[in-house]
């Protein structure tokens, strides 16, 4: 795993023509709101498959009043620099992202594209991850279990694709039986899969955020839980098929799918039975930064993954422990980091080794 040596952005968001260098250790874009500095992130996290960061629309990225833009990044790995170039493409009729590396495009180098990078994303709404919405949640445990297994997001567009396609033929009065049974095992079959992943990345959580919060001398101890009414252990093949089955009728009037891991909650608990969202917001903010050490120790000394770090507005709600937490994830793991904030003195505690980047000027 290696890390962005620069980046060109040519007619992306708000920039024209803008170059940047950057150093393999931490990089901190700061500047006044509304200069780009999300932006950025968001042209780094382009540079591998799917919408980026804000998962946003293809044709917002491009600059206004332009119709196209085009990113070229150099990422090195193993002393092998590699070009990856960002483009926007018109495919019937469609405007759609396109990747090339080194000048190529195939699946083979989307394939290669995603084993050279691993993104670790922090966003500033997940500081409220305990009090957002279920979907918030579920965004951000799939997000951790992709920078690890990379083949779950195809799991989980194959999932969508056959919910989607199932509700279409509910709705198709001459339908065909095994065709919408075969549907309905594709679903049960991605749905029980989903479950394991989430279970194990729970699990995974759990175990480890013990130790660490020993570590950090942090006093409470945290558990979390998938909550869904519809999982658990002795879900099988067939009683997800069976339910299916028996809610055809139901499914087809509120449409999709009214049970199943695009349902699902979490639940995070603090000594036993107390809620995290009932914790102050400081202290939420440890609980958060916990989960993001936690992965990151998971990833590199688990996974043997690197990932590029890209924290957006993570500076806030900083007091010792929370402060201790946040250099250790950024300098114990020797992983590329990005970080962004309004001020450069929020980042005093990065003290040496350290790149800013004032993008206000630019
Ligand atoms: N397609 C676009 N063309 C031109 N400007 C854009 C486009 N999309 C977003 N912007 C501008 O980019 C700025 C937001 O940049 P952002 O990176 O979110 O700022 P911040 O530095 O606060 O993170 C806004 O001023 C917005 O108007
Ligand atoms: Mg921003």
């Amino acid at each position: 795993m290696g890390y962005f040596k620069n980046i060109k952005l040519n007619c992306f968001r708000n920039f024209n023509e803008f170059q940047l260098d950057f150093s393999d250790k931490c990089n901190v874009f700061f500047g006044k709101n509304g200069c780009g500095k999300t932006n950025l992130l968001e042209a780094l996290s382009l540079c591998t498959k799917g919408r980026g960061i804000r998962k946003d629309k293809i044709t917002n990225f491009i600059k206004k009043d332009e119709n196209a833009f085009s990113n070229i990044a150099y990422f090195i790995n193993e002393n092998i620099e590699y070009e990856i170039k960002v483009i926007t493409e018109l495919k019937n009729n469609k405007l759609q992202k396109k990747i090339l590396l080194n000048n190529e495009f195939s699946s083979e180098v989307n394939k290669k594209i995603q084993s050279l990078i691993t993104y670790l994303i922090y966003l500033p709404e997940n500081e409220r991850l305990f009090l957002a919405s279920p979907t918030t949640r579920r965004n951000f445990f799939d997000h951790f279990i992709i920078s690890s297994n990379e083949k779950y997001s195809t799991l989980l567009n194959f999932y969508k694709k056959n919910v989607y396609e199932r509700n279409v033929i509910l709705n198709n009065i001459n339908f065909d039986e095994a065709w919408l049974t075969k549907i309905e095992e594709n679903i049960s079959n991605s749905g029980l899969e989903i479950y394991e992943n989430r279970k194990i990345q729970v699990d995974l959580f759990v175990k480890n955020l013990e130790s660490i919060s020993k570590y950090f001398n942090i006093k409470f101890k945290v558990n979390v839980e998938i909550n869904d009414p519809f999982y658990n252990e002795k879900l099988n093949i067939d009683k997800y098929m069976i339910s299916l089955k028996k809610n055809r009728e139901n499914d087809k009037i509120v449409g999709g799918a009214r049970f199943g891991p695009h349902k699902s909650d979490y639940i995070f608990f603090v000594d036993k039975n107390y809620l995290a969202s009932q914790l102050s917001t400081g202290q939420q903010k440890t609980l958060v930064l916990l989960l993001y050490f936690s992965q990151c120790n998971y990833l590199v000394n688990t996974c043997n993954k690197k990932p590029i770090l890209l924290l957006d507005e993570v500076c806030s709600h900083l007091d010792e422990i929370n402060t201790k937490l946040l250099l250790k994830i950024v300098k114990q793991f020797d992983m590329q980091v990005f970080m962004t904030g309004t001020n450069k003195d929020l980042f005093s505690f990065l003290s040496t080794n350290t790149n800013f980047y004032n993008i206000s000027n630019k």
